[in-house]
């Protein structure tokens, strides 16, 4: 692997030893996947921020680093909102964990952004190189917006964003960009809501595995790209995928399919991925909520009594964005929150079972949460919430 001699030196130590530490990590990450050399980033997203999942080891690592980010990064979700956790009724000894593991990623440069929609904060563009971590954020950065990232691990994109630069193997790479499965929607409804492509998601990602699927049959909207790509990201290791003239790529490839496996998914098979059930909470956001999102939760909410658990969960500069609807949506007594989501907060482990409307968190909550978890419409949803 050519290394310049800037990143020589840092390997030598010559610039401390968090930098070479982090210089070895990217190293070895581009040995195993052959990369013949680094390519700079415009940005990084970063994972491991989650007190549940990394733990007081990942903590005592992170306090241990020495350096700043040297390009734009932001933090995935905590485990709680950074303002309003005593609201969520996290264990303050939790709490203290997670405020100590904020402070580390703050000391070393990371937006505290805390989401896992960075695109919708950071200027991403057509043909960037970026070392984002978190599975719905690099489908949607490769997918809807053309950019290049691998899926990063959370220590190979902290040294990405300190260092500037990543392994370049994978998806930075045209050759492994082209689509070589197609997966054909029949009956795909003309007006569903964001869920339906959840629903397609989390069957597509388990056909797909991490192939990279070519969609056609469908015409999803800016946020319907965002949950299929997430669900297909959960229930497969989908990073990149293509809807026929819908996806930015198309301009790269023709969508040659002869000699393409090509599989079929009927409407009535996403159909059936919902279930009806009650409930004892609802979570809405995963990946986060967009401005669009939020305003259509605020209207559905509009002169109703939320009388179950109503988590509602975005990006802090997003509810900034929107504060009229998250007063609506406060004032029928649904929770707006910053920071963190259902599944990577412990917040939502008191409950049996829990509806959300999305193809990921249905894959995610019951093994990160313990409960069950069925998938509805955001209008489902809402209307479970106000349930008598
Ligand atoms: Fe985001 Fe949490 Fe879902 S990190 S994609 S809201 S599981």
């Amino acid at each position: 692997m050519y290394l310049t001699p800037e990143e020589e030196r840092v390997l030598a130590g010559e610039e401390g030893t968090t930098r070479q530490q982090l210089m070895e990590i990217l190293v070895a990450v581009g040995k195993v996947f052959e990369a013949d050399r680094m390519v700079p980033i415009r940005s990084a997203q970063v994972s491991g921020a989650s007190y549940k999942t990394i733990g007081r080891w990942g903590l005592e690592w992170l306090s241990s680093l020495d350096a700043r980010a040297s390009v734009p990064a932001i933090l995935n979700p905590v485990g709680m909102d950074r303002i309003r956790w005593k609201e969520m009724q996290i264990d303050p000894s939790f709490a203290q964990k997670q405020l100590e593991v904020i402070a580390a990623y703050e000391r070393l440069g990371i937006q505290l952004e805390c989401t896992c929609t960075p695109y919708y904060l950071t200027i991403t563009e057509y043909g960037d190189h970026l070392a984002w971590a978190e599975s719905s954020a690099v489908a949607y950065a490769n997918s809807v917006i053309g950019a290049r990232t691998n899926r990063e691990g959370g220590p190979s994109a902290l040294a990405a964003a300190i260092l500037g630069r990543t392994p370049c193997y994978g998806l930075h790479l045209v050759k492994n960009r082209s689509p070589d499965l197609v997966l054909e929607v029949e009956g795909a409804p003309d007006q569903c809501d964001e869920s339906w492509y959840g629903a397609l998601g989390y069957l597509a990602g388990k056909i797909a595995g991490n192939r990279v699927p070519l969609f056609t049959g469908i015409r999803p909207a800016r946020d319907q790209l965002k949950n299929l790509g997430a669900a297909m990201a959960a229930t497969g290791a989908t990073a990149l995928y293509h809807v026929r003239d819908i996806t930015p790529e198309s301009r790269v490839f023709k969508y040659e399919t002869s000699g393409l496996e090509t599989i079929t998914i009927t409407a009535d098979e996403v159909s059936a991925v919902y279930s009806s059930a009650d409930p004892d909470a609802i979570a809405i956001g995963c990946p986060h909520c967009s401005e669009e999102e939020l305003h259509k939760i605020a209207g559905f909410l509009a002169g109703c009594r939320v009388r179950k658990p109503l988590y509602i969960f975005a990006a802090r500069e997003i509810i900034a964005r929107a504060p009229d609807a998250v007063c609506k949506i406060e004032k029928s007594g649904g929770k707006v929150y910053a920071d963190t989501c259902m599944v990577v907060s412990p917040a939502l482990e008191q409950y049996q079972t829990i509806m959300v409307s999305s193809g990921k968190a249905l894959s995610y909550v019951p093994n990160m949460c313990g409960a069950g978890a069925v998938i509805g419409t955001i209008e489902e949803c809402l209307k479970q919430a106000c349930k008598e």
